[in-house]
């Protein structure tokens, strides 16, 4: 008999990026208020956590709140950032447990005094942490983001630091708020909606898009798992021909 050598597991794309959605119609199919759904969403972010520093998965982040989402009713706005001040202070311990690095981008000055301080605290205290590197993306839109970059750019020409001539992408990315990080590789959203809805416009230019139906709620590691198995038959090319 043939015996075949098993095939050594893929790598976990590095960087993982996920549009957390469908909080709402998980309440609704459950009979729950809006506000259940959402607290069930902040659980399966504790699980997709866990679950990224067990598969060894280094980047991840979260579209946690978008600058588009505070127009939604002023209760739901009240009842999501207190499920952030209740994150950023009970999950601290595991994170550092776990070698989890938290930071967050988007316009934080926008945010309740107290959470901008949990927030910095949070940072600093997992900021030697490497085993996962956990982007919270709160208050956050892409268009502003690049448009804040561009900003910068015209600053430092227009004080004689940047010759116009040499703008280039990595120039460029200096002045975005996830510097140093590299662009995702996967970019997951649930609930069954196509769409990026101004989240990471710039960084996600090759990135391979999940689109699954599962409501955020019921998301965790069997969901990411298979998510990542879609990716590994996808073929990356970058503008390329096949290789
Ligand atoms: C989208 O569902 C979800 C959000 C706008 C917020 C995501 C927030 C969490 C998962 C909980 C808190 C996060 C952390 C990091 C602790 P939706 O309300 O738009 O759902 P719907 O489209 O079904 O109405």
């Amino acid at each position: 008999m043939e015996i075949v050598a098993a095939r050594p597991a893929p790598d976990p794309p590095r960087h993982v990026a996920i549009i957390m959605d469908g909080n709402g119609r998980w309440a609704l199919n459950h009979a729950l208020p809006r506000a259940e759904g959402h607290r069930r969403g902040a659980s399966a972010v504790r699980q997709t956590v866990r679950a990224c520093v067990e598969l060894g998965i280094r980047y991840l982040t979260l579209f946690a709140f978008s600058s588009e989402n505070w127009k939604r009713p002023k209760g739901e706005v009240q009842t999501l950032m207190d499920l952030l001040r209740f994150y950023l202070k009970s999950e601290i311990e595991e994170l550092e447990r776990n070698g989890v690095r938290l930071r967050v981008i988007g316009d934080r000055d926008g945010l309740d005094r107290d959470i901008q301080n949990l927030i910095l605290f949070a940072e600093q205290r997992t900021e030697g942490n490497a085993r996962l590197n956990l982007t919270i993306a709160l208050n956050y839109g892409g268009r502003r983001e690049i448009l804040a970059a561009v900003e910068a750019m015209i600053r430092s020409a227009v004080a004689g630091k940047l010759d116009p001539g040499c703008v280039n992408e990595q120039k460029f990315e200096e002045g975005l708020e996830t510097h140093g990080l590299p662009d995702p590789d996967l970019l997951i959203r649930t609930s069954g909606e196509c769409r990026l809805s101004n989240f990471l416009l710039w960084q996600c230019a090759y990135s391979e898009f999940v689109f699954t139906q599962t409501l955020w709620p019921d998301f965790g590691k069997a969901e990411l798992l298979s998510a990542i198995e879609e990716f590994h038959q996808r073929e990356r090319r970058y503008g390329g021909t096949r290789g």
